[in-house]
Order: C-alpha cells, then sequence, then structure tokens
C-alpha cells in the first residue's frame, strides 16, 4: 500500500521516521504486530538503557527526548498494534537478468567465505573485532579485489586497512590511517590500484597508495560529519554519500591535489 496509508499524519510521525524507519527501512514497523511491551523492549534496545557492551545506542538521547519517545510509541503500538493487519509498501516487480543476478551472488558468496576465512585464520583477531559497531562476530567489512587478485578490506573500529593475499590465505598486511579512530567504511579499488575508502567516524575521504603506503585524507565541506560508502565516475571524481546530512559529496581528487 501506499507510504501516506501506511504511515498516517500524526503525532509521532517524524520521530519514528527519522529513526526507525531511516534504519529499518518502511517494511519494518507494519510488518510486525506491537504491543507496548514489545515496542518499549524495541525502545530499551535501541537506546541501549541496559547499558550493554555496545557502548552507544542505535537511538541517541540526542536523537530522541522523552517526550519523543512516548509519541513514538504511541505511534508504533496504534498504527502497527495487534489489531492491525500486517502490511507494507508496494514493492515494485523487477525483470531479472540473470547475468547481473549471478554477479550479486557471486558476490554475497565472497563476502560470505572471506569472513569466514578472516576468523579461521585469525591474523591480529582482536583488531579485526567490531563489536562496539554493533555487529559482534563481524570482522572485515566490504571485500574489494585488485588486479592481482589480492583482497583489501577496512576494519572499522581497529582503525585499519587490511590486505588478505588469497594464494597465502591470511591476512598480510595492516594499515593504519592518520586519523585515530576514523572508523574505515566503504571501499573500492581504482583502475591504478589505488584505495579509496570513507572514514565513517574520522568524516574524510581517504586514499591510499599500496605502493608508497601513503594515506591522503580529504575532508568534506560539510564536518564533523558520517560517511559510509563512495564510488568513483568515469572522470575520476569520487562521490560520497554523507549519512549523517542526507548529502551527497563529490570531490575531484585532480583539483585537491594542486
Ligand atoms: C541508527 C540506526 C537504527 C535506528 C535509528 C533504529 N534501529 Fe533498530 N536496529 C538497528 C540495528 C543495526 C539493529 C541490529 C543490531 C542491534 O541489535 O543493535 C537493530 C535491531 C533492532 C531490533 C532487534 C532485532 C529485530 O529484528 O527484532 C528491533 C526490535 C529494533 N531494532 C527496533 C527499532 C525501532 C522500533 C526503532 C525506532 C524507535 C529502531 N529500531 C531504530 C539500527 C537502528
Amino acid at each position: 500500500m501506499p507510504y501516506d496509508e501506511l504511515y498516517p499524519a500524526g503525532v509521532g510521525k517524524a520521530v519514528v521516521e527519522r529513526t526507525c524507519v531511516a534504519c529499518h527501512g518502511p517494511n519494518f514497523l507494519p510488518r510486525r504486530k506491537w504491543t507496548e511491551q514489545s515496542a518499549n523492549a524495541a525502545l530499551d534496545l535501541m537506546m541501549n538503557v541496559s547499558g550493554g557492551a555496545r557502548e552507544r545506542g542505535m537511538i541517541t538521547p540526542a536523537m530522541m527526548s522523552p517526550a519523543d519517545r512516548q509519541a513514538a510509541l504511541a505511534y508504533i503500538t496504534s498504527n502497527f498494534g495487534a489489531d492491525k493487519p500486517v502490511r507494507s509498501t508496494k514493492v515494485q516487480e523487477y525483470p531479472l537478468d540473470e547475468k547481473v543476478l549471478g554477479r550479486a551472488m557471486t558476490l554475497r558468496d565472497l563476502t560470505t567465505h572471506f569472513l569466514q576465512d578472516l576468523s579461521a585464520g585469525a591474523v591480529e583477531r582482536k583488531s579485526l573485532t567490531s563489536t562496539a559497531m554493533g555487529m559482534s562476530g563481524s570482522l572485515g567489512h566490504t571485500p574489494v579485489v585488485d588486479s592481482n587478485q589480492n583482497v583489501w578490506f577496512t576494519v572499522i573500529v581497529g582503525n585499519k586497512i587490511g590486505k588478505w593475499d588469497r594464494a597465502a590465505e591470511k591476512v598480510v598486511a595492516l594499515y593504519e590511517p592518520p586519523t585515530k579512530n576514523s572508523y574505515p567504511y566503504g571501499v573500492f579499488v581504482d583502475k591504478n590500484d589505488k584505495l579509496w575508502f570513507a572514514e565513517f567516524a574520522g568524516c574524510n575521504i581517504t586514499k591510499f597508495d599500496p605502493v608508497s603506503q601513503d594515506f591522503t585524507e580529504y575532508s568534506p565541506l560539510t564536518k564533523p560529519c558520517q560517511i559510509r560508502r563512495l564510488g568513483m565516475d568515469s572522470k575520476g571524481i569520487v562521490w560520497f554519500g554523507i549519512y549523517s546530512h542526507g548529502k551527497l559529496g563529490k570531490l575531484d581528487p585532480s583539483k585537491a591535489e594542486r
């Protein structure tokens, strides 16, 4: 059904949209039947009321005042309560291209195997564990492959870029960017085998040259910020999503380096 019907106007709608919906998508709430108890438990979990190991809740106090929380609770229980049918927004039918789909599955499999390999290898396992991001159990993040079939990955908590040698089947190098606790996140390899990654907390777009082992950090115009992922177009322009501000950033490395 249409989004606006699923999410009728009301006190609490805006709070729910910028918290639950922003992270979980529009179909998370309407696919369950929420009671006051389960909605409160979810809010406690997301706000890390119990003060568990994850350090910070998914919802920080700055994101939700006590009044906001009351409004969110009322909105969730009255619109997605036990008396409401399970619903979702309309899902568009996409024509399936088997060639593309095949590639998607290969990538997914590579990620899973790679993560398993890493934990079996137990190389610097401690620095590769990223529990503080609420991703307990996941080690390396975002594996990418360079032209020599080396696998590179970011290590969010641990502040590293790592290199996995496929022939040796182990992590052979870890490099640390200049910014402390920068949370290296999305990464890609450009056509010259340079690595580009987003510093999630450091709020930089950073280039790593595997030959000279130099890092170059480019600061976006919006700072501080949180950046998750990035990519490069055919003209060498880096585009990145400033996750914390809903902005799309553009970096021309040829100009910034001049
Ligand atoms: C900043 C992103 C973020 C926001 C905001 C957020 N969540 Fe979550 N939520 C997560 C992540 C990541 C997980 C899984 C890891 C964890 O448990 O922290 C999760 C897990 C959950 C779970 C437990 C897993 C499950 O599927 O049952 C529930 C319930 C939940 N969220 C409900 C909510 C509700 C309700 C809101 C809005 C009031 C909300 N979340 C807001 C990111 C978020």
